[in-house]
């Protein structure tokens, strides 16, 4: 049966040997403990570290350590001291970590960690490959193991792969500064589905794709190395059954049930009419806007002072990654801004700020979201950020108010929240005010529509959308109908290239037989392309065409030469053999006059594109421009030429990072079709790797034997990968 292995750093479980003794702890943060109630439902496998290193590992205590691991299905990779060191802490936490987050001033960026980066990822790959069979599908996780996708990919190039990026993606002129970008985006891009929580996130991926790979984009869709890659926003879910039954269940607790934390928090509550209480939780982590948060509250002290001793805010920050300086930097900014608030506002029975620096068990984390009036969610960048949607998910009696920051993943889902921006201190204290004065009834309204919006969008519905999502990617790569050449196609052809009937061989130039360049005239043809092209073309009984959309000058000018019948224009001009050019069609050029100048306000707003005059047709170039920029002139000019050849016989032509505008009597599959009633060929050929050879692929007999260069959708029969495969399937067929 096929599985699903899912793969990220660190293992659902933490193992850590104390007093000799072994301690199994379930993980903290969002992607552990989404995926958990994924993984305990599924057959499959789940790769990641167990959280001792190697050198911690007591050798009498490995057969134990293994057997808790594999009792959860889970598979560990052995990590060293030296590895955490630079690739946990190092690489993934002092740079990719910050870097995403907006915080460039803590990126910090060295090859030694950036080395171990790529030895761990290895290791992980590795694992994968050792577990992974036919037909499985590999789910890769978050920032930590960026280059895992590839390297999988690389070894297993038909095994499904998805990655999903629990975190945010920065904006292009964020990522651009960092020194490896085009590497990590290179692993990423091993996958046949990423995810992001938001559409944000996902937009921002793709434009650093388009910019710093120069690679196509279609809407979601990348093209690289020849697969398709679908990129899409799936928002995680929490499990909302677990925590709304906690809370069901809690509810119902008598007082001898009840923690000491419960205790306290009744003991506060039941003090007086009106008193209230207020509650975050997060790893003491610097995105999270943890000082943010208590400056704010400071601020809304000193403006609401009506509030003293009837409200209290409670603080759970959970440890985390204290081993990178600027965590433990804010450890001691919180202990001290939490120390001076209390002392300048506490009174004999009362502290504003209860704060926990702790891991708490689940049953208390309950206790503190059950019994809080307010959640108050404050983080300055967050990817998601779950312990909104479970404060959410345990409001039983509907009431209760959530304060969200809009720089939260989950704000673009909860719009009921009172959405703030964590940097604005006013606007915070003015949300904490309205909170606490919020009549009951607008917060049971404001509460259902956000616990309908967190109960139906779970975290199992969340993966299950990825799941088919990656299914649906698998089967759409397979339904490009065009056929990879094997053995046995490979053998046709050649056995019609040497047979002694007639043939003819269409063949494109740039993208078919050279690859682009950015200055068109640099394309010219090379030594080797001339002598695979004498070849073919010595052949007995063989016609050679070159069929290109340049114009006459310049194909005269590199072919004018050779014997090989020439076809200029997308088959407006002709050059059979040894004789002169002939324009099959009589086209008018009247148009050209008003199309020019439009043409050319274009080329004035958007750098870097130009017009080349052909004699027949005009073509815009933007294979030079700022791809994003060059996709929103795109749309303009197209409506703009649009409602200008509409009732003339003039049409718009899309080729690779140009369109063209000409008469709709001409096209490649005309000229085609003249030729080969000029030349009746047994056999033909025809080779070509944009939209305009399309009409080619179209247009001649079903005999034909046509190929793309690419993997897109066509009507050719077969594809290649690249420039460099169309020359050896040529050369094959010379042998
Ligand atoms: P992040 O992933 O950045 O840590 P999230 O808010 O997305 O932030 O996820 C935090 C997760 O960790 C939540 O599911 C929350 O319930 C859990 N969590 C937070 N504090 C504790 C704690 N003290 N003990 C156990 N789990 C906790
Ligand atoms: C965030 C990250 C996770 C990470 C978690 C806890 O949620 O997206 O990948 O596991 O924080 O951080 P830690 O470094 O302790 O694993």
């Amino acid at each position: 049966m096929n599985k699903t292995i899912i793969v990220s750093n660190r293992l659902p479980l933490q193992i850590s040997i104390e007093n000799e003794e072994l301690e199994v702890t379930p993980s903290v943060g969002g992607l552990a403990t989404g995926l958990k109630s994924v993984h305990k439902d599924g057959n499959g496998i789940w790769i990641g570290w167990s959280g001792i290193t190697q050198e911690e590992l007591d050798p009498r205590l490995e057969a134990e350590v293994n057997e808790a691991i594999t009792k959860e299905q889970c598979v560990s990779v052995n990590l060293t001291e030296s590895d955490l060191d630079l690739y946990y802490y190092g690489f993934s936490n002092r740079t990719l970590w910050p870097l995403f987050h907006y915080f460039i001033e803590y990126t910090e960026y060295n090859t030694e960690s950036w080395e171990a980066y790529k030895r761990v990822n290895q290791k992980f790959a590795n694992k994968v490959l050792e577990y992974a069979e036919d037909g499985d599908k590999i789910w890769i996780q978050d920032y930590q193991l960026l280059l895992v996708p590839a390297l999988v990919k690389k070894n297993k190039p038909d095994i499904s792969i998805g990655f999903f990026n629990h975190i945010p993606f920065p904006s292009y002129e964020i990522f651009r500064t960092f020194p490896k970008r085009k590497e990590l985006l290179r692993g990423m891009l091993g996958a046949d589905l990423i995810g992001f929580h938001t559409y944000d996130y996902e937009r921002h991926f793709l434009s650093s794709v388009k910019r710093i790979l120069s690679l196509d984009v279609n809407f979601n869709k990348v093209t690289y190395e020849n697969r398709i890659i679908k990129v899409d926003s799936f928002p995680m879910g929490i499990d909302y059954k677990k925590f709304k039954q906690a809370a069901l269940d809690h509810d119902k607790m008598n007082e001898d049930e009840k923690s000491e934390i419960q205790k306290r928090l009744d003991q506060h509550l039941q003090k007086e009419d009106g008193v209230k209480m207020i509650l975050s939780i997060d790893r003491m982590d610097y995105t999270k806007g943890i000082p943010n948060r208590i400056k704010a509250f400071e601020y809304f002290l000193n403006k609401y002072p009506e509030f003293h001793e009837k409200i209290r805010l409670i603080m759970l920050a959970v440890p985390s990654r204290s081993q990178v300086p600027q965590y433990q930097k804010l450890k001691q900014e919180t202990d001290e801004l939490v120390g001076r608030i209390n002392g300048k506002y506490s009174t004999v029975s009362w502290t504003p700020i209860w704060y926990f620096y702790r891991t708490l068990p689940f049953k208390n984390l309950i206790d503190l979201y059950t019994s809080s009036d307010i959640a108050l969610i404050t983080p300055v960048r967050d990817g998601m950020n779950l312990v909104a949607k479970e404060y959410v998910a345990t409001r039983t009696r509907k009431d209760g108010v959530l304060i969200l920051s809009e720089m939260t993943g989950a704000s673009k889902e909860l719009n009921e929240a009172l959405l703030i921006n964590p940097f604005n201190f006013e606007e915070i204290a003015d949300s904490i005010k309205q909170a606490l004065e919020m009549p009951v009834p607008e917060q049971k309204q404001r509460m259902i529509a956000l616990q309908k919006r967190v109960s139906r969008y779970s975290v199992k519905k969340w993966a299950n959308e990825f799941m088919n999502s990656l299914h649906q990617v698998d089967k759409a790569y397979h339904i490009i109908q065009a056929k990879k050449i094997k053995k046995k196609d490979l053998e046709v052809f050649k056995t019609r290239m040497s047979s002694n009937k007639q043939k003819i061989l269409f063949l494109d130039y740039d993208g078919t037989l050279v690859n682009f360049t950015n200055n068109p005239l640099d394309a010219k043809p090379d030594q080797e392309l001339f002598s695979i092209l004498n070849k073919l073309n010595a052949k007995k009984n063989t016609k050679l065409v070159i069929i290109s959309g340049r114009d006459k000058k310049t194909l005269n000018k590199w072919f004018g030469h050779t014997p090989y019948i020439l076809v200029s224009d997308h088959g407006v001009s002709m050059r059979l053999e040894s004789e002169n050019w002939k324009t099959m069609e009589r086209l008018k050029t009247d148009w050209m006059e008003d199309v020019l100048p439009v043409l050319e306000t274009f080329v004035d707003r958007t750098p870097g594109t130009l017009v080349e005059k052909k004699k027949f047709s005009l073509a815009w170039h933007y294979r030079n421009t700022d791809v994003e920029l060059a996709e929103k002139r795109l749309v303009e000019i197209k409506t703009v030429l649009t409602s200008f050849i509409s009732n003339t016989d003039l049409t718009l032509l899309e080729g690779n990072k140009v369109i063209e505008i000409k008469s709709s009597k001409v096209n490649k599959g005309r000229a085609c079709s003249n030729l080969v009633s000029l030349f009746p060929s047994d056999h033909i050929f025809v080779f070509g790797d944009d939209w305009t050879d399309e009409f080619m692929f179209e247009e001649l007999p079903e005999r034909a034997l046509s190929v793309k260069v690419g993997v897109q959708k066509t009507k050719a029969n077969y594809y290649v990968k690249s420039v460099e495969q169309v020359r050896e399937l040529l050369k094959a067929m010379i042998e």
